[in-house]
């Protein structure tokens, strides 16, 4: 398979460096995917199929099941030994006030994300839709209605792209684990999974996304992963796939970190440390390393898929809802940064973050300094700066190896990340290397 980019952002993966807020992260020089295995669809057609992805950028995963109602994360079936039924019986309790999707899907949008991605089965094996293949589901159950659906409409009518994820590993299925050394087990259960896939590819209308998870116990030929996906595609013809029916399908997906792929990507993170709800789980990230992993995504030309918990009863985490809010506030004012942002070359600075679009090259300043942003490296002649967005002029100097922007407010115009636009007389770019080897040492002795 070759790959979808042109030479130019091949060559540039030398330079791409991608960092978390948190910490630096290596950069993936390999296109994985495209050397580990067959896949259902052709480079051309992928492009067309993802170029609302790209755009996107920006979207909401909700993780919501049983364990929503337990409160421990979702995989405390597993890591807290509960017999399955035992576990089985959260399922009398799980009813979900109605239409509680509306409220995600109103949060994402406000959010300025783009695209959801709901669990419809997650890997204790309870499903959240209508499926004729097993009792143990929410239609069927104490919740007495479709969630998938209502998630499915509520998604929609604020304008969303919508994605199902669907967790392959099943801890309930009596066929889940007896899979991988029972030949006939494998047949019931691949057909069992490969019909809900079908289901959830057949009875909701348009779907734009089908989000696999965890593969285990079986390799990609026992899943029969070629032929699931060929169906899917059949059913669903613009779909998009990601890589975790172990084979590469249409995008990556680095989890819990942010790392830059050749082929397309998507960091999927949490906003505390758990997916399901946890109610003592107080380690929430602060709306500004949010905003800050959003800019890393775009930089990369890559996309950030963040994580709300929904308690039992549907409604979202205080928490996640003031976060996700305070996002909104600077999507509000930034939006098409984030959303037309190219691969950008530029990547040194302690203080700030950089997208880019065209030869204009945004600063994203995180830590700001004062009155004075400094930007080191920078090949390209800087043609003009202002204040994004309000267009405020900013003065700028430029020496050999130094911008300096000046004149600028001694306190962050922005709350969490105030940026400056800079036009640049090419596609900006930098070079580090050039200031250690070659700013002047000579006759300045102390
Ligand atoms: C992991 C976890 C799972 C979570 C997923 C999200 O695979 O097992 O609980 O849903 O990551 O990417």
């Amino acid at each position: 398979m070759q790959s979808s980019f042109k030479p130019s952002r091949r060559a540039l993966l030398g330079t791409l460096g991608v960092t978390a807020a948190s910490a630096a992260l290596p950069v993936s020089l390999f296109a994985q995917a495209e050397k580990s295995g067959p896949t259902t669809s052709t480079v051309a057609d992928r492009d067309r199929r993802m170029k609302w992805w790209h755009e996107a950028r920006f979207g909401m995963f909700v993780h919501f099941g049983l364990y929503s109602v337990l409160g421990r994360h979702e995989w405390a079936m597993e890591e807290e030994g509960i017999p399955v039924a035992e576990y089985q019986q959260l399922a009398k309790a799980f009813n979900p006030k109605p239409f509680a999707a509306r409220a995600w899907a109103k949060l994402a949008k406000q959010a300025g994300m783009k695209y959801m991605v709901m669990t419809t089965k997650h890997h204790e094996g309870f499903c959240n839709f209508d499926t004729k293949l097993t009792n143990y589901c929410a239609p069927k159950q104490a919740a007495g209605r479709d969630l998938v659906r209502e998630y499915y409409e509520a998604a929609r009518s604020e304008g969303m792209h919508v994605g199902f994820y669907y967790s392959l590993m099943d801890w309930h299925h009596p066929d889940g684990a007896r899979c991988a050394t029972d030949e006939a087990a494998r047949r019931r259960f691949v057909d069992y999974i490969h019909g809900q896939v079908r289901e959830l590819c057949t009875n909701y209308g348009k779907l734009d996304i089908l989000w696999y998870d965890v593969a285990w116990p079986l390799s990609a030929e026992q899943w029969e992963s070629v032929k699931m996906n060929k169906m899917v595609r059949q059913l669903q013809p613009d779909i998009l796939i990601n890589n975790r029916a172990k084979i590469p399908e249409d995008f990556t997906t680095p989890e819990q970190h942010i790392q830059a792929f050749q082929e397309p990507w998507e960091a999927c993170m949490t906003m505390n440390d758990s997916w399901g709800y946890q109610a003592a789980d107080d380690d929430w990230k602060s709306p500004k390393t949010i905003v800050r992993n959003l800019v890393t995504c775009a930089r990369g030309y890559g996309n950030y898929l963040l994580n709300i918990g929904p308690k039992g009863d549907g409604s979202i985490p205080d928490e996640s809802t003031e976060i996700l809010t305070n996002v909104g506030r600077w999507m509000d004012r930034h939006a098409p940064v984030i959303h037309e942002a190219e691969l950008c070359k530029v990547r040194s600075s302690q203080l700030a973050n950089f997208t880019r679009n065209g030869n204009k090259l945004y600063i994203h300043v995180h830590f700001w300094p004062g009155q004075t942003v400094s930007i080191g490296g920078l090949t390209n002649k800087v043609l003009s700066a202002k204040l994004y967005p309000d267009g405020k002029p900013v003065t700028f100097h430029q020496e050999e190896f130094r911008v300096q922007f000046m004149g600028l407010p001694a306190i962050s115009p922005d709350p969490l990340v105030t940026v400056l636009e800079v036009e640049c007389d090419g596609e900006p770019n930098q070079d580090m290397l050039n200031i250690r080897k070659n700013r002047k040492r000579e006759g300045v002795g102390i």
